[in-house]
């Protein structure tokens, strides 16, 4: 039986190598723009979405080398993400992936424009890749998850929560909200468009595994403000205490450090009872909850 971090493993190598085939050459023009891209990308990222989706779509029965394309578009839609979230007009971050942020280490405009490239390059993928055995309707589903979970209704629009309530404090709900959009839909898309990769799955089933990525996927940002005050910079490769700097809304700042773990650790109970249903199939999904409450960076 392979172990959890070694089948972690097999998933990153998977995906970086199925990453490097689809980013534009870096020696094709406009140079620059597709050297920003691949900075961006091909840093060192934990690369949970696309795991969650290999999981899922295993836990189905779907062969790996069907589920690089997906597993990419969901990397590449998080990486746009954090290239515009680390901009002056946004979270104002230096550092990211232990590198220079994207807008440092090229520049604004080139940051703005790689972003919005990678974002198409996602839809692209999913379109395109013959790899990708799925009858169309279903292929039609996965565009139109990835689509919902990345806009307005989802982490674009948490994204204009997060900024729209710097310095104020939210309440429970809004906290909640917030998170369930900003960092959750494009988690709960990633598990969701790894169950739409098989032909098999039941209405039933893929709404336990849409519901369990829901749980998991705020569980992750709550995480994500814990290790930022309990962290440190080299551990996290991204500014800790960026949050506190800037007076956003967390977990911890509404519940402190204590209830903001309390809340994760209830968030993880329910999402593994989603999973219920499931046999020993799930195993690495249960195992992906647990890690996303104890991992260190
Ligand atoms: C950071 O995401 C931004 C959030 C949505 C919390 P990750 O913690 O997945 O960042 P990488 O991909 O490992 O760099
Ligand atoms: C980022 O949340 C969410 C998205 C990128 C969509 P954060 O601003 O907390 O992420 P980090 O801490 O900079 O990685
Ligand atoms: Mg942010
Ligand atoms: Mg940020
Ligand atoms: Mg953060």
């Amino acid at each position: 039986m392979t172990d959890f971090f070694e089948q972690i493993q097999i998933y990153q190598k998977s995906v970086e190598t199925a990453l490097e085939y689809w980013l534009p050459s870096i020696e094709s023009e406009p140079k620059i723009l597709h050297q920003a891209m691949h900075y961006s990308v091909l840093a060192e990222g934990k690369r949970i979405r696309p795991i969650l989706l290999y999981a899922t779509g295993q836990a189905f029965d779907v062969e790996l080398s069907n589920l690089n394309g997906q597993a990419c578009a969901v990397e590449i839609m998080h990486a746009y993400s954090l290239i515009h979230d680390d901009l002056p007009s946004m979270d104002d971050d230096d550092l990211r992936r232990g590198r220079p942020t994207c807008h440092k280490a090229f520049d604004e405009a080139t940051a703005i424009l790689a972003g919005d490239a990678l974002q198409t390059l996602a839809f692209q993928i999913l379109a395109t890749d013959p790899k990708i055995k799925t009858n169309d309707a279903q292929r039609l589903k996965m565009i139109e998850t990835l689509s919902l979970a990345s806009g307005s209704n989802g982490m674009a629009g948490g994204q204009a929560i997060d900024l729209a309530s710097v310095g104020s404090k939210l309440n429970i709900e809004q906290l909640e909200n917030m998170h369930s959009h900003k960092t959750g839909a494009l988690i709960k898309a990633s598990a969701e468009i790894g169950a739409l990769s098989a032909n098999n799955v039941t209405p039933e089933l893929f709404s336990c595994i849409s519901n369990y990525a829901k749980y998991i996927g705020i569980a992750f940002q709550i995480k994500d403000d814990i290790l930022d005050i309990e962290s440190d910079t080299s551990t996290l490769g991204k500014p800790q205490g960026s949050d506190l700097a800037l007076n956003k809304p967390t977990y911890p700042n509404l519940l402190g450090l204590d209830g903001a773990k309390e809340m994760a650790n209830k968030l993880y109970y329910k999402a593994i009872k989603c999973l219920d249903v499931f046999d020993e199939k799930a195993k690495m999904l249960r195992q992906i909850a647990d890690y996303i409450i104890k991992r260190s960076k």
